[in-house]
């Protein structure tokens, strides 16, 4: 460790800049020129004590840029420097073990690219600041470093950077600041708008400024080329986050998130929860590797944890729940969504109209036997055997024609009836291909209620009954036997708890579809057979 360096001025700041050899680091903009010319000569003593530290792997310019630009000037540029050991931990977690560049984005006191330059001793380095004092601090921390020969400092912004073609991989790290959309200029909306319709996404005006850097790191990346950034989390979870998650998924190949627990402060001046994502242009994998870590020493390890199926992520409107869930099934267990997919029952728009009562008159084949109370279920005690205790649910083909015509009578004296409830008119009714088609779903083998004061219940289906939205119904992906089915369901009525789901004020406890597929079940051959036991 060096001894402590205090540059206490601004204009103490830029004179060891000046000391340190930014004029050898390539013409400085307009901008830094302007605070350069008033840099005041500074002892060399400083500017020696300065030297050390950086060869020692140390930032004092960083150090010294926290101390003389107020919160209230960094915080519309996002401004927050990131600690050593993290910055150290993602470079070692780089999949790119020889890249032929690196590209730091918001490269600040320029933490990233050098030691990204000592890491890869024949990279091109490319640094991207748009504030002119950060970037002669930049500037002179490379050139102390002895890396400016091959770096290249571009004091601009990054959405407008262009990257020539080179051979061999790039390298993206670093951490992309951290601005409200409050904060972004109106054409800079509609950069991100217009450049992500260019990619066939949608973006929205709302996002914040580390959604620019990664739509502008989408537009630069080429196949082979990978990336490492830390951001503020909440693009896991915020509408406008879509855009990242799918620029993540799909054009960068995001192989890792790793989010940090909130109470690991990993930023000294940030509350924000902080997620590290790992990405290789051109993968496609089956699963991204989800995991909250608790100490910024576990950083890096992005290839272990648990493995969310990219499917899941695709589907999935909130991320941050997947990273603090995700977790590898003990030995003989696997994910219910494994054996089953989990779907919610049909809705109906109208369960007055659609749910029939004793006077409907309407052919046989149009009446289905169905569970449309979540009581019904829980009565049912394990399995539901008898379709007679069950209401009928009106289920009308979409094409009227294949109906006799007395039977034709009787429907279109239905439908007269319907129309005056109303039944066209709704909503649902009115999505649907033709407004008097419920649509039922197939029968389910196991159905489960999904939303109470109590634990789930899940119920053999051995009438053949149908569903509405008050069960979800569990569809084997393959074939199973009646045996496995019935200690499934018994399994998981035995074993699913309330904390398993969502709850709500006032202790109602929801599962959604993806959220039951997360169970976690025996696997089939390790099921006993629950069947005698019924
Ligand atoms: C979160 S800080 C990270 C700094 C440095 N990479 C680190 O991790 O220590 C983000 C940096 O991006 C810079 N910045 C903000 N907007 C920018 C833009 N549009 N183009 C380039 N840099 C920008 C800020 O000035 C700030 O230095």
């Amino acid at each position: 460790m060096a001894g402590r360096v205090s540059i206490e001025t601004r204009d103490e700041l830029l004179g060891v800049t000046a000391a340190l050899g930014v004029a050898e680091t390539g013409a400085l903009s307009p901008a830094e020129q302007r605070l350069l010319s008033r840099a005041p000569r500074v002892d060399r003593a400083l500017a020696a004590a300065c030297r050390r530290a950086i060869a020692s792997g140390e930032d004092p310019l960083g150090e010294a840029f926290g101390v003389v630009a107020s919160r209230a000037e960094r915080r519309p540029l996002g401004a927050t420097y990131t600690p050593q050991t993290i910055v150290r931990a993602m470079l070692d977690s780089s999949r790119l073990r020889t890249p032929s560049r690196v590209v730091d984005p918001g490269a600040g006191s320029g933490r990233f690219v050098v030691a990204a330059g000592r890491k890869f001793p024949d990279a091109e380095l490319v640094a991207v600041e748009i504030d002119p004092l950060a970037s002669l601090s930049l500037r002179a921390h490379l050139a102390a470093a002895g890396l400016s020969a091959r770096a290249r400092i571009v004091t601009a912004d990054y959405r407008s950077l262009r990257l020539p073609s080179i051979a061999g991989p790039t390298l993206f790290i670093g951490n992309p600041p951290y601005v409200r959309h409050h904060d972004i200029e109106p054409r800079w909306k509609e950069w991100l708008v217009s450049e992500a319709r260019g990619l066939e996404l949608t973006a929205s005006r709302l996002a914040g400024l580390h959604a620019h850097f990664f739509l502008q790191t989408a537009r630069l990346v080429r196949a082979g080329d990978a990336g490492v950034f830390i951001t503020a989390a909440e693009w896991l979870d915020v509408n406008y986050g879509s855009l990242i998650r799918r620029l993540f998924l799909e054009r960068l190949g995001g192989y890792g998130l790793e989010l940090l627990d909130p109470r690991v402060r990993a930023f000294s001046d940030a509350d924000a929860t902080a997620v590290v994502s790992g990405f290789e242009v051109g993968a496609r994998p089956a699963a991204v590797s989800v995991r909250r870590v608790h100490s910024v020493a576990e950083l890096g390890r992005s290839g272990t944890g648990g493995r969310v199926p990219r499917e899941r992520l695709e589907q999935a409107p909130r991320w941050s729940a997947l990273t603090r869930r995700a977790r590898t099934p003990p030995t003989g267990f696997v994910e219910l969504g494994e054996l089953c997919r989990v779907h919610r029952g049909q809705v109906t728009g109208a369960n007055r109209v659609w749910i029939a009562d004793a006077s409907v008159e309407l052919p046989e084949r149009c009446l289905f036997r169905s569970v449309t109370r979540a009581r019904e279920l829980f009565a049912a005690g394990g399995a539901l055997s008898d379709s007679a205790v069950l209401r009928h649910v009106i289920d009308l083909p979409r094409e009227l024609d294949e109906f006799s015509a007395p039977e034709r009578r009787l429907v279109e004296r239905f439908l007269r009836k319907a129309k005056l409830a109303g039944a066209d008119l709704g909503f649902i009714a009115r999505h649907r291909k033709a407004w008097w088609s419920v649509g039922l779903h197939e029968p389910a083998p196991i159905l489960a209620t999904y939303m109470a004061r109590r634990p789930p219940a899940f119920v053999r289906n051995l009438c053949g009954a149908r569903h509405l939205n008050i069960a979800h119904g569990l569809y084997p992906r393959e074939r199973l036997s009646a045996r496995v089915l019935d200690a499934l369901a018994q399994h998981l009525s035995s074993a699913t708890e309330l904390r398993d789901g969502r709850t709500y004020a006032g202790g109602l406890t929801k599962f959604e579809p993806k959220e039951m597929e997360r169970l976690l079940v025996p696997a089939p051959d390790q099921l006993p057979n629950g069947a005698d036991q019924r």
